[in-house]
């Protein structure tokens, strides 16, 4: 049976937009209390207000670089107390940058892709889970990607990057066996966010023909499915999770019709 995650707190990385703006609500919807981080303060500042005023959400904004580790760890020794007790952790922040081949990257995206997607991952998650195994409960849930499983030509680096969230998500869970904190990684595949805009660096249109002709996965998609894997009975761990659009097989093998 499902549990109950009114007045569970969550702390979801990259919240200002997308997948994570969208996680925000539907644990927002469920009667959670949220601690909501990203580096554009104001747009959290917007999703609070919506989010107070919809669900009476408790919610505590932040802006925070995942890619700052002493930032990290500030912003998490000084969390209030009605804050302080994070039952499930959201690493959603995240990026790609770029899609050409490797000998053309901009090596600056490299940086940007993993001090973000790996480093600020493991730093949240080395800074919230020594509470979360003293009091003996928690649930931290990585986003990875379809793009972890398997490279493609553009992509080297950033599936690299998601590859790395795969593995870090499976030694986790290794790694807290015999204790009650359960570990998920979530592996979206195509979802329309600004994902591709943050990808081609603002071109609007190789960013709509990602999802030309096809129809893909909505940020509340993926948003439904860590409120599932978040309500199972405590004893039920989902590890991995791959979440495709109905439109699309693997990473680059998408139908599109007209
Ligand atoms: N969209 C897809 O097709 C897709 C597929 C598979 C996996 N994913 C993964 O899903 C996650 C969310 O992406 P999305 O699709 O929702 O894209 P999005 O709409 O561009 O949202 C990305 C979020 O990450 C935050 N972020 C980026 N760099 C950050 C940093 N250095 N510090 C803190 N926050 C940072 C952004 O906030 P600020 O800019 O305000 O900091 C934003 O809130 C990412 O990990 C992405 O790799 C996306």
């Amino acid at each position: 049976m499902a549990i109950k995650l009114k007045d569970k707190t969550v702390f979801i990385t990259g919240a200002s937009s997308g997948i994570g703006k969208a996680c925000a609500e539907a644990f927002a919807a469920k009667g959670c209390r949220l601690l909501l981080t990203a580096r554009r303060g104001e747009r959290l500042e917007a999703l609070a207000l919506k989010l107070r005023e919809k669900y009476n959400t408790h919610c505590l904004v932040a802006e925070l670089d995942v890619q700052k580790k002493k930032a990290i760890d500030a912003l998490v020794s000084s969390i209030p107390p009605a804050y302080a007790d994070i039952d499930i952790l959201v690493n959603n922040a995240g990026l790609a940058l770029g899609k050409s081949p490797l000998h053309e990257n901009n090596p600056k995206h490299w940086d940007a892709m993993f001090q973000t997607n790996v480093m600020g991952l493991l730093h949240v998650t080395h800074a919230v889970l020594p509470a979360m195994i003293e009091r003996g409960k928690g649930h931290v849930i990585n986003i990875g990607s379809v793009a972890g499983r398997g490279a493609y030509a553009g992509g080297t680096v950033y599936c690299a990057s998601k590859s790395a969230v795969k593995s870090i998500s499976e030694g986790l869970k290794h790694d807290l066996l015999g204790t009650p904190i359960r570990v998920t990684c979530i592996e979206p595949g195509m979802v329309e966010t600004e994902f591709s805009t943050v990808r081609f660096e603002g071109d609007a249109d190789k960013a709509s023909s990602v999802y030309a002709g096809a129809t893909p996965l909505t940020a509340m998609d993926i948003a439904e499915s860590l409120v599932f894997v978040a309500s199972r009975p405590l004893h039920v761990n989902i590890s991995d999770m791959l979440i495709l659009a109905t439109d699309q097989s693997d990473a680059t093998t998408v139908h599109r019709r007209g």
